[in-house]
């Protein structure tokens, strides 16, 4: 699938500054091996083969001398192979304490001529092409803010902290069931116009800790301008690598019977 002609100019900012404390493995995330290479590998190849971006701005732990040069050799392996011309820009720059200060790094240094961008997360390292095609293929067709989704698996509740003499039965009661029809799991990339994910973040600088905290996408910050975001199908290889059982998944989708093979659309 190519991208459609009427496509602006986009950038992807990759996210890849957390340290992963959930992984437990004792270095940061980005770094941890996956089926050979590193996660953030396997996250730049996904974005590169997915052809949507100019420019690929990555955010990396600060100071981090060793991704910054897997970022480097990966810019000059996009230069050997193919149309050097055709191959996108990448950029690293400092992340920050939290997930949207790394955001806020990275659109500091995206082009002037950028119009639009797809935030992802290094994290989801094996996020198909299709996704990349679905979300950028919105943002051409108009939409501001766009986001990949699935629907959810699991009935969902609602929960509240057990007071009184029933806290010796269980931690916590059920408050409510949330309606699953109308429930989605959010993924990345989410796409927006430069604009419209600026706007978002400049809003978000005025949030007290405990506000930005709880923002755990972009999206939600365009949520609170109140601008439409868009929903298109996610994948489920696009899983976040967050826990080790998540990384034996990635593997095992990397290197299972099925391998390559198995591309769900
Ligand atoms: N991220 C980032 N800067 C931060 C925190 C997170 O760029 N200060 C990125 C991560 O690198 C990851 C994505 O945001 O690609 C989603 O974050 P998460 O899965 O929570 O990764 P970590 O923060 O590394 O993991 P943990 O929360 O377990 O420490
Ligand atoms: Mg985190």
């Amino acid at each position: 699938m190519t991208t459609p002609s009427a496509a602006p100019v986009t950038a992807v900012i990759l996210v890849a500054a957390g340290s992963g404390q959930r992984l437990g493995y004792g270095m940061p995330k980005a770094k941890v091996p996956l089926g050979g290479d590193s996660i953030l590998i396997h996250a730049l190849r996904g974005v590169a083969a997915a052809g949507v971006a100019r420019q690929i701005c990555v955010a990396l732990p600060p100071g981090d001398r060793d991704l910054a040069a897997q970022c480097e050799a990966f810019a000059e392996e996009l230069q050997r192979g193919g149309d050097a011309s055709e191959a996108p820009e990448i950029t690293a720059v400092d992340g920050g304490a939290s997930r949207a200060d790394s955001v806020r790094a990275a659109l500091a240094a995206l082009h002037p001529d950028t119009r639009s961008v797809l935030v992802h997360d290094a994290a989801r390292a094996l996020a198909p092409e299709a996704v990349f095609h679905r979300v950028a293929e919105a943002l051409a067709a108009g939409a501001l803010a766009v986001i990949p989704v699935l629907p959810v698996v699991d009935t969902v509740k609602t929960v509240a902290r057990t007071t009184g003499p029933d806290a010796d039965i269980a931690p916590e009661l059920v408050t409510g069931t949330a309606p699953r029809e109308a429930l989605r799991a959010v993924q990345t990339p989410q796409g927006f116009s430069l604009d419209t994910l600026r706007r978002a973040h400049e809003s978000a600088e005025g949030l007290d800790e405990a506000q930005a905290a709880a923002v755990t996408d972009d999206a939600m910050l365009v949520e609170l301008l109140g601008v439409p975001v868009h929903a298109v199908r996610g994948a489920s290889q696009s899983l976040k690598i967050t826990t080790p059982l998540d990384l034996i998944l990635a593997e095992g989708l990397l290197e299972g019977p099925l391998g390559a093979r198995w591309v769900e659309g």
